[in-house]
């Protein structure tokens, strides 16, 4: 009998990591839930792209800081599926400030799209993710070692990290796994696309990593998408740094 296709959602697919993970995940035989916040147009050639890889995939609007309401049980029939198989809770901004005057509403809205948002996300689907599933998180290098104005950012990340071994612990009895992967300095449109657009602060950033450039979006979604395959069913609760080896 042939195995069933795969089924990931990936959160924030229109664009960036989340968009490489996708298309390298799509490759790989996985078909694609998309989730876009306000890029409509990105996100239905994304749709055009998985299937011209011969892949099924549609798109979904979700806020992430929002996730309630959000419900598969109109697109899962698309698949001929009642679950889902792994889980990419990818989307996500950054928003710079000193602990001395980052503003309240900055730390709520960080904590609500990068931590609660995901995890009242991933509450709701857990009874649709399949035994055996995964789950990926995205955290950052921030919250390994620090850089001027992202405390907030990084700490976040941080309880994103420990959300992550909890997840393993919990969803382990029902052969899920949780790993959290953290990206070093990727030149996407993140924070305003000031790593890919500033040659300077790619230059001091790449003096700082043994593979001596910063990554493309490219290099994480071929992780995560790697995390995914079935050589790794073993691996669970772990941080894996993507980072071209940055401060290590
Ligand atoms: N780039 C880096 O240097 C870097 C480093 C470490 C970790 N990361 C992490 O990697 C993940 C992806 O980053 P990226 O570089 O791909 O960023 P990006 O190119 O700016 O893309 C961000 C994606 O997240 C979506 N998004 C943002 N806020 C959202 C919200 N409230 N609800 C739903 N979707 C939202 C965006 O949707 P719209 O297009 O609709 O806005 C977009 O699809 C993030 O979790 C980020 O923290 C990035």
């Amino acid at each position: 009998m042939a195995a069933m296709t795969k089924l990931a959602l990936i959160t924030g697919a229109n664009r960036g990591i989340g968009r490489s993970a996708a298309l390298h995940l799509a490759r790989d035989g996985v078909d694609i839930i998309a989730t876009y916040r306000s890029h409509a147009d990105e996100a239905a050639s994304l749709v055009a792209e998985v299937e011209a890889l011969g892949r099924r995939a549609v798109a979904l609007p979700l806020d992430v800081a929002r996730p309630a309401g959000f419900t598969l049980d109109a697109v899962l029939p698309h698949f001929e599926r009642d679950t889902f198989d792994f889980l990419v809770n990818n989307a996500g901004f950054s928003r710079g400030g000193m602990i001395a005057d980052v503003a309240e509403e900055d730390i709520d809205a960080l904590v609500d799209v990068h931590f609660k948002g995901p995890l009242l996300l991933t509450q709701s689907l857990l009874p649709l993710l399949a035994d055996g599933g995964s789950i990926v998180n995205l955290s950052t290098g921030l919250a390994r070692f620090t850089s001027p104005q992202r405390a907030v950012y990084g700490s976040v990340k941080g309880a994103v990290e420990v959300l992550t071994r909890y997840l393993a612990a919990e969803l382990g009895p029902r052969g899920i796994t949780a790993n959290v992967i953290a990206p070093g300095p990727v030149a996407t449109d993140f924070s305003g696309g000031i790593i890919r657009d500033t040659p300077e602060f790619q230059e001091h950033l790449a003096s700082l990593t043994p593979l001596g450039r910063v990554a493309v979006a490219d290099d994480i979604g071929a992780a995560i998408a790697n995390l995914l395959r079935p050589g790794n069913g073993w691996v669970t609760g772990q941080r894996i740094e993507v980072s071209g080896g940055i401060h290590v």
